[in-house]
């Protein structure tokens, strides 16, 4: 009897398996990073075969760490960085490019010249978003238009795209043997070329933008058997049964199931959802409107986000180009050696800035300088940035929605830094709740994996599985908490009208 679900998490820095228990407990994971590629400034690309090459060796750590074999695993669920383009020859299993990645921004152009006179907001009633360098669909454009040869065989109908769960998931039930060409709804939202009524492809849009239907894949629920482990593979006849975006799938591990209910991933940036139910809200501050989960025939169930470029890649950065702290964790401690952020803002535009503003040609900024600032005070700015860009994603989140949230659930890397959580229930003025799990977004895809094939009867097992494990309540004086935050906007306006 097979008692565990595996999930696999192909995030922008790594790539990672974790197994489940019944109890939506981690029994064991692997992770390995994979190269982070900058041929220009602007540019952020990934190798795909890289990406895929580590996933199979973090699934074969996670099983033998846990002393188990994929008999014991009853189903695969799949999550993953949205958004990041991958374009392969179907013939040869061979990607024609690197994977462009989310974040990515040499789509402006092509992008400005879509909008024509109509201008951002031209697809947004049918697709949810605004014309903007986040989305694949640009990216995909820009590969049939650069890579030689690359638009003759997608007319010949030899090349296919994914973001990278088709492309793990193609590769797992048989690569040019047969893989299964296939997305779901969440993933397929985020490309700017699924209509969010009908849940097909929109031809009319992928006309627009070049893209023969014949490379898109199918798009199916977030939870059902879309095939098996090829024979010779990790998983061999194991069903892989759930796919979700990486933020869709922590809004569903979060149990976030009620209209109303909301999370915040901590990741390479951050990303907050609310469910709004079988209603797609269209939003006028600045939000995305996105498929949240789809499970089996049940209706598709939608969510507001407010997606946030650079945060947790903010530290890397830090780590990386600076050399400030030499781990992730040290900057915690080097916050604590001041007291504040000593009059230092640092907004990092570094892909243009996402929610709510979508101006892409913004570019990173560090004012409030004096001499009096140091290092500590450095660290503190690059904390604060998470959080004040969260305050002003959430509130676009109350203006959308009329409601004034409560409290927020959290997850992600960056929960472990108590001094970001209190910092951020203060600047948001309300509770900050962390799980018992932080691992949501590997634990949403092993819901909806294990929900397609019986392992679980569905979201009351997730909502009973859900534990609190800590709550930050906001201590911050009123009067302090809008003077930083004003402070933080005007810091915001030195960004913009860096690029033509
Ligand atoms: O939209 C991009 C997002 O899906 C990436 O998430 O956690 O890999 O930074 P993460």
């Amino acid at each position: 009897m097979a008692d565990y679900v595996l999930a696999i998490d192909q995030g922008t820095t790594s790539s990672r398996a974790i197994i489940f228990n019944h109890a939506g407990q981690i029994v064991e994971s692997g992770q390995l990073e994979h190269e982070q590629i900058f041929p220009k400034a602007g540019w952020v690309e990934h190798d795909a075969l890289e990406i895929w090459k580590n996933v199979r060796e973090v699934v074969a750590l996670a099983l033998t760490r846990a002393n188990l074999t994929h008999r014991d695993i009853v189903a695969v669920g799949i999550t993953n960085q949205r958004e990041t383009a991958v374009v392969w020859d179907k013939t040869t299993g061979e990607p024609v490019y690197n994977a462009i990645v989310w974040q990515d921004t040499r789509t402006q152009k092509i992008v400005e010249e879509l909008g024509g006179t109509e201008g951002a907001e031209k697809y947004k009633a049918k697709v949810g978003l605004p014309l903007a360098t986040y989305f694949s669909g640009p990216k995909v454009k820009w590969i049939l238009d650069n890579v030689e040869g690359a638009r003759a065989k997608a007319e010949a109908g030899d090349l296919l795209f994914g973001n990278t769960d088709t492309w793990v998931l193609w590769n797992m039930t048989g690569g040019k043997d047969g893989g299964v060409h296939v997305t779901d709804v969440t993933n397929a939202s985020r490309t700017m070329l699924m209509d969010l009524s009908t849940l097909n492809w929109d031809e009319g849009i992928a006309a627009d933008m070049g893209i023969p239907t014949s490379m898109l894949p199918e798009i199916r629920s977030s939870s059902e058997v879309y095939g098996k482990g090829r024979e010779g593979g990790m998983v061999p006849g194991v069903p892989i049964a759930g796919i979700l975006g990486d933020q869709q799938a922590a809004t569903f591990g979060q149990a976030c199931f009620e209209v109303g209910m909301a999370k915040n991933t901590y990741g390479t940036g951050n990303f907050m959802l609310i469910n709004t139910g079988t209603e797609q809200i269209p939003s006028e501050n600045g939000l995305l409107t996105t498929v949240c989960y789809k499970i089996g025939d049940q209706p598709a169930v939608y969510a507001l986000e407010g997606s946030i470029a650079v945060t947790g890649s903010l530290v890397q950065w830090l780590r990386d180009n600076l050399g400030i702290i030499s781990s992730a964790p040290e900057i915690e401690d080097l916050a604590n050696t001041v007291d504040d952020n000593g009059g230092a803002y640092f907004v990092p535009a570094f892909s243009g800035l996402f929610a709510p503003y979508w101006r892409a040609d913004a570019r990173g900024a560090l004012v409030g300088l004096t001499r009096y600032v140091n290092k500590g005070h450095i660290a503190r700015a690059v904390l604060e940035a998470t959080a004040f860009q969260t305050r002003e994603v959430l509130d676009a989140m109350n203006a959308d929605s009329g409601v004034d949230l409560t409290e927020l659930k959290v997850d992600g890397g960056m929960i472990a830094n108590e001094t970001l959580m209190q910092f951020q229930a203060d600047i948001l003025g309300v509770p900050v709740v962390r799980p018992q799990v932080a691992e949501t977004t590997a634990l949403g895809a092993a819901y909806a994996a294990g929900i397609a094939v019986g392992f679980w009867n569905g979201e009351q097992d997730v909502i009973d599985n859900w534990a609190e494990d800590k709550r930050w309540e906001p201590s911050m004086d009123e009067g302090d908490r809008e003077r930083l935050y004003r402070t933080w906007k005007k810091a915001v306006t030195k960004t913009f009208d860096w690029v033509d």
